[in-house]
């Protein structure tokens, strides 16, 4: 399956009221009015026709994530590759489609029960996008939204149905103490430093983050200093990662996942990716980054702090 990148996410939640007010005014995202009559709250990063969408629902979960495919030859060799390797899926509603605003997704189940979308041909609209404050606008493009961190009981068949099935090579498996384990991936066919995030957690399964880049460094500073002032939760403190060079921080959000929010992420293009090493091994103790990135409690309890995951 050759995935381009994370097109859009949508999250069920009853907080869904308030992501309007932290989506723009902290995170700067761009409310779309006038999409649905149901109560969701959607939010735009770019011309896309939006990238962020909160259904309003009894508890908080990941309703789906929107894999971006090129165009319609990709999308039907998808569907091949999908029946191939014996994976059930069914297309997406003229109703989700709109909802969406794409062409044309088929729908999948992962391993750990999370749901997913392949689609192409998302709506954009030229010179449309308004950010949520004063915002010099998020990395999108061939890199994509961003990138999703999910957090599974089982992390074996997991981590195979992503890097056999779905096409997203590995960077390598690091062993959390205490817990199981953790790798990222980036998309086979996209170039953002890595755009999946798999953790291995007994008990658990749930969204642990989704990164957005910003395009200005100040953005990321203003962020941090309004989140503090207005008393909000940050589970990882500034700092800059290794692996992909992000300098960013972590925020809880209305709905109890959190947010990276990041500035100066690598790309790792064809030419890079043949000359890089990119198999890190981290230590014991490493949190795996260059400064800072100082959580409000240690590993694993930290990756585990989500309000968002359940059991499973
Ligand atoms: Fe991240």
């Amino acid at each position: 399956v050759k995935i381009r990148g994370l097109g859009y996410v949508g999250f069920q939640s009853p907080e869904v009221k308030q992501w309007e007010e932290f989506g723009t005014e902290l995170l700067g995202l761009g409310l779309l009015d006038g999409h649905s009559n149901d109560g969701s709250v959607y939010l735009r990063m770019d011309d896309r026709h939006h990238r962020w969408a909160i259904h309003p629902g009894q508890t908080t979960r990941l309703a789906y994530a929107g894999w971006e495919l090129k165009d319609k030859d990709d999308f039907d060799e998808a569907i091949d590759d999908l029946r191939r390797a014996s994976i059930p899926f069914e297309s997406a509603t003229d109703e989700q489609l709109a909802d969406r605003c794409v062409m044309e997704a088929v729908r999948i189940v992962d391993p750990a029960g999370f749901r997913h979308e392949l689609f192409y041909g998302q709506g954009v609209r030229w010179r449309s996008f308004l950010p949520g404050r004063n915002h010099q606008g998020f990395v999108t493009g061939d890199q994509g939204m961003g990138h999703l961190v999910l957090v599974a009981p089982e992390y074996e068949e997991f981590h195979n149905f992503f890097v056999q099935t779905m096409g997203f090579p590995s960077y390598g498996l690091r062993r959390i103490p205490g817990a199981g384990g953790m790798t990222f991936h980036r998309c086979a066919y996209g170039p953002r430093h890595h755009t999946l995030g798999l953790l291995g957690f007994g008990g658990v399964r749930g969204v642990h983050h989704v990164m957005i880049e910003n395009n200005d460094f100040d953005d990321v500073g203003f962020a941090w200093s309004m989140a503090q002032e207005r008393g909000l939760h940050l589970p990882i403190d500034l700092g800059r990662h290794r692996g992909d060079e992000m300098l960013s921080f972590y925020v809880e959000t209305p709905s109890g996942f959190f947010i990276e929010y990041g500035y100066g992420g690598k790309r790792v293009d064809e030419e890079l990716l043949r000359n890089t090493v990119t198999e890190l091994r981290f230590g014991p103790g490493d949190p795996g980054s260059y400064w800072g990135h100082k959580t409000s409690g240690g590993l694993p309890e930290a990756m585990t702090m989500p309000s968002v995951l359940e059991p499973a």
